[in-house]
C-alpha cells in the first residue's frame, strides 16, 4: 500500500439510481468495458453478505493444491480482485483482474445486477451470489462502516438502520439488490444463489452444492479438508484473508471477522426498530418469491 497520509471519508452521491462512493466509480468506463473470459467466475453479493467466505472457498477449491504461495503470500483481495474498486495505493480492480493469469479468473463484484458490466453475461459466465438476511446485513454493514475509513460514516445505530432501510448505504438497497439477482435466474441460468444462513448452518453441503454447480469433482477428503479450513476462526486467524493488512480499517474498532453468526441483530435491534422493520421489510418484499432466515 501506498496510502495517503490524510485521508477523509467519502461521501455518498446518486449514481445511475444507486448511492455510490467515489471509490467504485471513479473508473466506470473501464469497468462497463471490462471484457469477461468465459471460464471467470463472478462472485457477487451486497457487502457484508459473506463475500470474502465464499470467495476463499472457490480459491481453495481452484487454487488450494497447485499454488501453495497464493495461499501463504497474497491476500484474498490480490487473488480475488474486485472489479469497481479504485482504492487509494492499490491497483484498481480491473487493472488487477486484466493482470490474472489464473483460469479460472474469481472475480467480486458489489454492482446489483443492473450494473454488472454486460460482457460477464454475453460471455455466458459463471455467477455466485451470495445473500444474507437483510437484519444481519445491516448489522455487519454498521459495524464495517464504523472501522472502514474508505466508508461514509455510520453515525450510530439507529442512524444507520435508517439508512439501510431507505437505500441509502453504498451500492443502495439490499432489497433491490437481493431480488434483482433472484430474477436474473428467469432468463439467465448460470447463476447460483447462496444464502448465508445455510453456509452457517452447514458448510460442507454448501461446499458441495458450489461444486456441483462449477462441475468440479473434488474429491469428498478434500472438500471436508476446505471446509475446516474455512471455517471462521481459522479464516479470523488467517492474515492472508482477515483483511488485517488493509490500512484503512481500524481493527480496534471492530474487526473484520467480527462474529460471523445468524442472528446477531437480535442483540442490536430495539423491540421498536424490529417491528418497524418487518412492517418496511413486508412492504419492499411484497413482490418477490425470495424468502431469508433470521435465525437457525
Ligand atoms: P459479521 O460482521 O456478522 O461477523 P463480507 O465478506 O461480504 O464482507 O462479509 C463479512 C461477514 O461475513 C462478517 O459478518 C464476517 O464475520 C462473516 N464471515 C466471514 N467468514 C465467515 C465464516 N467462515 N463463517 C461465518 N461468518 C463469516
Amino acid at each position: 500500500f501506498n496510502f495517503p497520509e490524510t485521508f477523509s471519508r467519502p461521501a455518498l452521491f446518486d449514481f445511475e439510481g444507486v448511492s455510490m462512493i467515489n471509490f467504485f466509480t471513479d473508473n466506470w468506463e473501464n469497468i462497463q468495458n471490462f471484457k469477461a473470459r468465459p471460464d471467470d467466475i463472478l462472485v457477487a453479493t451486497y457487502p457484508k453478505a459473506g463475500t470474502t467466505w465464499v470467495s476463499y472457498i472457490l480459491d481453495l477449491l481452484y487454487f488450494g493444491n497447485t499454488a501453495p504461495e497464493r495461499q501463504t503470500d497474497l491476500p484474498i483481495y490480490m487473488r480475488v480482485p474486485f472489479l469497481e474498486a479504485v482504492i487509494p495505493g492499490l491497483p484498481s480492480g480491473v487493472e488487477l483482474a486484466d493482470s490474472l493469469c489464473t483460469t479460472p479468473r474469481l472475480i467480486k463484484t458489489h454492482l446489483p445486477v443492473q450494473l454488472v458490466p454486460k460482457s460477464f453475461w454475453e460471455q455466458n459466465c459463471r455467477v455466485v451470489y451470495v445473500a444474507r438476511n437483510a437484519k444481519d446485513n445491516a448489522v455487519s454493514y454498521f459495524h464495517f462502516d464504523r472501522m472502514n475509513m474508505g466508508q461514509p460514516d455510520p453515525v450510530d445505530w439507529s442512524t444507520d438502520l435508517q439508512k439501510f432501510k431507505d437505500g441509502k448505504k453504498v451500492f443502495g438497497p439490499w432489497y433491490d439488490h437481493v431480488c434483482g439477482y433472484w430474477e436474473k435466474k428467469h432468463t439467465y441460468s448460470n447463476i447460483h444463489y447462496m444464502f448465508f444462513e445455510d453456509m452457517v448452518e452447514d458448510t460442507g453441503r454448501e461446499v458441495e452444492r458450489l461444486c456441483s454447480f462449477l462441475g468440479l469433482s473434488t474429491p469428498t477428503e478434500e472438500r471436508d479438508r476446505i471446509t475446516k479450513g474455512v471455517h471462521f476462526d481459522a479464516m479470523k486467524q488467517n492474515n492472508m484473508i482477515n483483511y488485517s493488512t488493509v490500512p484503512l480499517m481500524d481493527f480496534k474498532i471492530s474487526p473484520f471477522m467480527r462474529k460471523g453468526k445468524v442472528g446477531d441483530w437480535k442483540n442490536h435491534f430495539t423491540v421498536a426498530q424490529n417491528e418497524q422493520f418487518d412492517e418496511h421489510y413486508k412492504q419492499r418484499m411484497k413482490n418477490t418469491t425470495l424468502q431469508f432466515r433470521t435465525q437457525i
